[in-house]
């Protein structure tokens, strides 16, 4: 990992430069040396995650909530998710039972929602009801949605492999709901509206700060329109 320094910088350079000074973790504007590094023993440590609320259903009028960070997406066609569960959560057996659940995505508003269900056991008590989270009928499982939840994202489980201290349970989406605040007249959906929170070695974080979208690390700038000459 060579260091930049001493080498002269071309006009891009100070660009990217600049950009690295913003984005710098001491928030002062001064740049952080990542170069040396401590060799840590295996650990988890793939950050930043979401930390979802997972809604589920035992078949028989109980629901459940409970909060998962290893979740990701796996496959886009069909559209794979998997969420990893160990088998001690009371959560579990209703999975294993009726293969389904709800992925709700969690905002600034639902993070301390997420801790709570994320800590405390459906076992015994209603979660939902504790931390005001409304239940609703979802369109294609038996396992609720969460209301105050932006994104709903409806699945079920076609595998469960066991791992060691958690079981990945890979699911097909059956159906996404989006709430319609963040839908524009022509369908677009911003997502970035929703300050959708992120988890970060114990930490909660919310989105705010775009920094670019899709593809415009290589986008071409606009070009200057020419000037018409008639
Ligand atoms: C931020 C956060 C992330 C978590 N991620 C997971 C996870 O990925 N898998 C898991 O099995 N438990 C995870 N947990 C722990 C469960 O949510 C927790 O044990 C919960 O109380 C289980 O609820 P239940 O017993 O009602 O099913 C997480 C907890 C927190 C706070």
């Amino acid at each position: 990992m060579e260091k930049q320094g001493g080498r002269r910088y071309g006009k891009n350079h100070e660009i990217r430069d600049s950009r690295k000074k913003r984005v710098s973790s001491d928030g002062k504007g001064g740049k952080p040396d990542y170069t040396k590094k401590q060799i840590w023993k295996p650990g988890n440590m793939l950050y930043p995650v979401p930390a979802v609320l997972v809604t589920v259903t035992d078949g028989a009028g109980n629901d459940n909530v409970f909060t998962v960070a290893w979740a990701g997406t796996v496959c886009s066609d069909p559209p794979m998710v998997s969420i990893s569960v160990r088998r001690s959560r009371f959560s579990y057996e209703m999975l294993v039972r009726t293969r389904e659940f709800v992925l709700n995505l969690t905002t600034e508003e639902l993070a301390e929602a997420a801790d709570y269900c994320g800590v405390r056991t459906g076992r015994h008590e209603d979660k939902f009801a504790a931390m005001g989270l409304t239940k609703a009928k979802a369109s294609r499982v038996h396992a609720p949605l969460i209301l105050e939840s932006p994104v709903n994202i409806e699945c079920r489980v076609t595998r469960i492999l066991e791992l060691g201290s958690h079981d990945l349970f890979l699911a097909e989406v059956e159906s996404v709901s989006v709430a319609e605040a963040l839908v524009d007249a022509d369908g677009r959906l911003d997502l970035s509206k929703a300050r959708l929170a992120a988890y970060s070695h114990g930490n909660y974080h919310v989105l705010g700060r775009t920094l670019g979208s899709f593809g415009y690390s290589v986008r071409k700038k606009q070009a200057t329109p020419a000037k018409r000459t008639d």
